[in-house]
């Protein structure tokens, strides 16, 4: 991560969800948004603070509130954004960074999906963007000309054996993006997606065989998987006043693999150096 400060954000607030420990996505994001001079506020559910470090993060981001709330609850949304108010005060900037399968968890194949599980998945992975973006604009707690941005995974648009039901939910969740974004648009918000590279985080770590996918996506993209703290940097981009004009984008952050098709790194590791 870039360690100075451009001050990219030195008169913005953010909202940013789900920060749960120093790999998270989420947590190096509040770091960056941090050391470009953001005001933040915290947010993830009530077993999240009691067992994660956050309050650490909290300490060094300024002493940043911390907002307790499930995001797949319109109730819990709508006291945090009135705790939001109270605390820090409008912000300029959101950051969805939350995701959550208990199939994926369970290992259960897409072809047996438990369904309670499966509108769990949709739910707390996708829905909880629309509901977030519903109660930033019903408590009036968003600025005009401010920034969305929520995490996402080419799952959405290619098959990957093990995402399972996580595929569809992203493919949702860039949908709510698109639809949010042409209607926030007049307001100057925008709102756009960020496809980020296979990341050893809890959620990411959760998938079977994660470890392979990791190896074979950093040898399949020419610059090598995007780790979070480029994550993190590619996000303060979005959040800034230097993106005014980029909106309900599926953005590839992901070390070029997404155009690639076939790399010698990887058929190198599958078959042995130069055969022909
Ligand atoms: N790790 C990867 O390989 C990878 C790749 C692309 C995209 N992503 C996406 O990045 C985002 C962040 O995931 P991460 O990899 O940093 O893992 P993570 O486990 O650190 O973060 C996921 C967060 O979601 C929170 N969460 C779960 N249920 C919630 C609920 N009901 N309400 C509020 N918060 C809830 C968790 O507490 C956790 O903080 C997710 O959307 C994930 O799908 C991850």
């Amino acid at each position: 991560m870039s360690q100075e400060s451009h001050h990219l954000l030195r008169d913005k607030r953010g909202l940013i969800f789900g920060p749960l420990n120093e790999q998270s996505l989420a947590w190096q994001i509040s770091l960056a948004c941090h050391r470009e001079g953001a005001r933040l506020a915290l947010s993830n559910t009530k077993m999240a603070f009691r067992f994660g470090p956050i309050r650490e993060l909290a300490r060094v981001c300024g002493d940043a509130p911390l907002i307790a709330c499930d995001a797949s609850s319109s109730k819990d949304l709508e006291k945090a954004f009135q705790e939001l108010k109270s605390t820090l005060g409008r912000v300029d900037f959101i950051v969805h960074s939350i995701g959550m399968s208990p199939n994926v968890r369970k290992k259960r194949s897409y072809g047996d999906l438990n369904y309670d599980w499966f509108h769990k998945t949709l739910d707390v992975s996708a829905l909880s963007l629309h509901r977030i973006v519903s109660e930033a604009l019903k408590s009036d707690s968003l600025n005009d000309g401010g920034s969305i941005v929520a995490l996402t995974y080419i799952g959405a648009q290619r098959i990957f054996s093990r995402y399972s039901d996580m595929g569809d939910a992203k493919a949702l969740l860039e949908s709510v993006a698109r639809s949010f974004g042409y209607r926030l648009g007049r307001r100057g918000i925008r709102i756009n997606t960020v496809s980020q590279s296979p990341t050893r985080t809890t959620a990411g770590s959760g998938i079977k065989g994660f470890d392979r996918l990791y190896e074979a996506a950093d040898k399949m993209s020419p610059l090598g998987n995007a780790q979070a703290e480029d994550c993190a940097d590619f996000v303060v981009a979005l959040v800034s006043d230097l993106t005014r004009k980029v909106t309900m984008q599926n953005l590839y952050h992901d070390g070029g693999f997404s155009s690639v098709g076939m790399s010698d790194a990887l058929l190198d590791a599958l078959s042995g150096p130069d055969e022909d």
